[in-house]
């Protein structure tokens, strides 16, 4: 907690009939947002403030903002919506925010095998949470997952950037079972396919095993510090040409075993692979079976 007097208000600005304070600290970016650095006086905590950057944005961030209404404030590893409304022509989402949280990007490929488990463990715990409430992420990559490791006590993970979920609700699943090879998700997802399933690739409707199949590629990447479709260009990374990647992912289990990375990877990929559409992922056999030795 930050008493008001430490805040920096030089070039902050008040969001009008909130208590709420956009400091002038970016926290990070992204395709549709730049995120700053907030502090709630009625609550007396800092938040994150998520602001649409251009117009073209503002539906993302509305769609975004009714993802995490439908969340709700307790969903474990998501952090709760305190407000959402227009800034002058702008969206903006404030959410709640821990102090110390780091972009996963910047933990690859220093991760102990520690904090590589862990992280791991609480992803799973948290896409359990969400599936069970019928939101698949859609965008699972390690910019959209934030994590703290406090120098003693347990790794913390935020999944964060709900701007491509879909809501698993009745019409959707309809919608799905009836588009043979045409994504209902498709016009909503922008950006990288980096960390994307195949199935995204291919067009396919996206649903809860896509969300698993990005989780293997993150983890792979927390382990590895890259993955077979990015090479170093330039000093860049660059990724394979869409056709290459998919090639490459289909080969995933062999990549996995070549690379040392844990078997419970590939087993993980091959369970996500094999789901249905429609199927919802059996979490205690995840982690009782496939994760058993992690
Ligand atoms: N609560 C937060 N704490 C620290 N950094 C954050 C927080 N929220 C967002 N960020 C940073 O901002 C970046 C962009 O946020 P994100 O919600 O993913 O926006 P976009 O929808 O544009 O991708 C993240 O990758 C991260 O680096
Ligand atoms: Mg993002």
């Amino acid at each position: 907690m930050v008493s008001e007097e430490c805040l920096d208000t030089e070039g902050a600005s008040v969001i009008p009939g909130t208590t709420i304070t956009i400091l002038p600290r970016m926290l990070g970016y992204g395709g549709t947002a730049v995120v700053y650095d907030g502090y709630d006086a009625h609550y007396q905590q800092h938040c994150a403030v998520k602001v649409s950057r251009t117009a073209n944005d503002v539906a993302q961030l509305k769609h975004e903002a009714q993802i995490y209404r439908h969340l709700g404030m307790r969903t474990m590893g998501v952090p709760g919506m305190i407000w959402s409304g227009k800034i002058e022509d702008k969206h903006a989402i404030v959410l709640s925010r821990s102090t110390g949280q780091q972009p996963l990007t910047s933990f690859a490929p220093m991760a102990s095998m520690e904090t590589f488990r862990a992280v791991g463990i609480k992803l799973l715990a948290c896409l359990r949470e969400i599936h069970y409430k019928r939101v698949v992420h859609g965008d699972i990559k390690p910019p959209n997952i934030l994590v703290f490791e406090p120098r003693s006590g347990r790794v913390q993970v935020s999944l964060i950037d709900f701007g491509y979920a879909v809501l698993m609700n009745k019409q959707y699943l309809r919608q799905a079972a009836e588009a043979s090879s045409y994504s209902i998700a498709r016009n909503v997802r922008g950006g990288t396919c980096i960390f994307a399933s195949i199935n995204w690739q291919r067009n396919t409707s996206i649903s809860y095993r896509d969300d698993l199949e990005s989780l293997v590629y993150t983890l792979y990447f927390l382990k590895c510090g890259a993955l077979p479709w990015c090479v170093a260009h330039k000093g860049r990374v660059q990724a394979l040409d869409t056709d290459h990647m998919l090639e490459c992912k289909l080969q995933m289990c062999q990549w996995i075993k070549a690379s040392g990375a844990p078997p419970q990877l590939a087993s993980l990929w091959q369970y996500a692979r094999d789901l249905q559409v429609d199927e919802e992922p059996d979490y205690d056999y995840i982690i009782h079976t496939i994760f058993q030795d992690f």
